[in-house]
């Protein structure tokens, strides 16, 4: 299939005709690229499974740009969702609801009763809705288990000729995913932590909300393989920077000594530590938001380097940093040296 690629600056009306006939086009959000399809249409949702190589059993998120679209598409908007949506909409933050079970297809559910809605705030993800007016099922634009797309380059490396069109809306703000929140039941609870964070909803509705730790896998996608480099990713932890550091450098030298390609995906206030070795820097310590905008980038110009083994860092604030952990515990699989772990 070819794909055709279009610019900011064109006309969103073919992309537009495009979901309308049952294609796919990938867009940019302010979170990451979105892989879309009309969400109402089973045999297009099932090209978003097969162009990502997604497991079926993995729901869609669906996106929307109206409260009457939302109102088509859920049993009850519960008070407390509403709260969200007043504050967060639109915005990186998608809520779970009951389903209207007959409207949207088993597919983009992946069977549930539930399903999970946002109302992006990317101008040209906005328009296509608009224009196309449906509710577009999307996920990150990406090859199932590597990292999410924030720029165009990644989305043709992964999904070219499997799409019919990429838009190209430049880097992506954010560079994580959406939040995910479940109000679909009494107890609310995160599934996916994001830019918006436990602490930002608690104010926002005033009571608790039920807060899994990392490793558990509560939302159906997050127990898959996810974010993956090619080389074995490691944390490195420590009570100090120039620990951490320090410990970086044994490991490095033993790795060396059975000729392993072997780099550090550090912040900037690391890198003169690392001069001769292959280094990347995630951003600086004193912005989170960008280190949360570079993430999934720096994890795949980890691939471009060819390197074995790569160690990297904890953060250990709350708010973002947890958010962005999130992430790179998965990317790692969970792998993480602590300074007392030493032998
Ligand atoms: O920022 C985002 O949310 C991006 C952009 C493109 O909007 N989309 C995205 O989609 O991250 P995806 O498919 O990569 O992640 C969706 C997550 C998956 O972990 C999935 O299991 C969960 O949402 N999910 C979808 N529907 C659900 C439901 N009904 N109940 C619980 N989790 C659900
Ligand atoms: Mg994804």
């Amino acid at each position: 299939m070819n794909t055709l690629i279009l610019n900011k600056s064109d006309k969103l009306e073919i992309a537009a005709r495009i979901l309308e006939n049952g294609g796919l086009v990938v867009s940019p959000t302010e979170t990451v690229y979105g892989l879309c399809a009309n969400a109402l249409n089973e045999k297009a949702v099932e090209s978003i499974f097969w162009a990502k190589g997604r497991p079926s059993d993995n729901p869609l998120i669906v996106h929307i740009a109206s409260l009457d679209m939302l109102r088509d598409l859920v049993l009850e908007i519960p008070d407390d969702a509403n709260k969200l949506i007043n504050t967060f909409w639109p915005g990186p933050l998608t809520l779970i609801f009951k389903a209207k079970k007959d409207i949207i297809p088993n597919k983009t559910r992946a069977n549930l009763d539930t399903v999970a809605i946002r109302f992006p705030a990317n101008p040209i993800m906005l328009e296509l809705i608009k224009i196309s007016g449906l509710p577009l099922a999307a996920p990150s634009a990406n090859t199932s288990g590597k990292p999410s797309p924030t720029n165009i380059n990644r989305v043709i490396e992964d999904l070219s000729g499997k799409v019919d069109c990429i838009i190209d809306g430049g880097n992506s703000k954010i560079g994580i995913e959406s939040t995910i929140i479940d109000v679909s039941d009494k107890r609310i609870k995160l599934l996916r932590p994001g830019f918006i964070t436990l602490k930002m909803l608690e104010d926002t509705l005033k009571k608790t909300v039920y807060a899994p730790k990392n490793h558990f896998p509560i939302a159906p996608g997050m127990k898959y393989k996810h974010y993956a480099p090619n080389a074995n990713l490691i944390i490195v932890d420590a009570d100090s920077t120039q620990k951490v550091i320090n410990r970086m450098h044994e490991l490095i030298k033993e790795d060396m000594l059975e000729n392993r390609k072997i780099g550090v995906l550090v912040v900037d206030e690391m890198l003169d530590f690392f001069e001769n070795i292959p280094s990347l820097s995630l951003g600086s310590l004193q912005l989170l938001e960008d280190i949360a905008s570079n993430l999934f980038e720096k994890l795949r110009q980890l691939d471009d380097l060819k390197l074995e083994k790569v160690y990297t860092i904890y953060l250990h604030d709350i708010g973002l940093a947890e958010s962005i952990m999130n992430r790179l515990l998965k990317a790692c699989n969970n792998q993480i040296i602590r300074l007392e772990d030493k032998k």
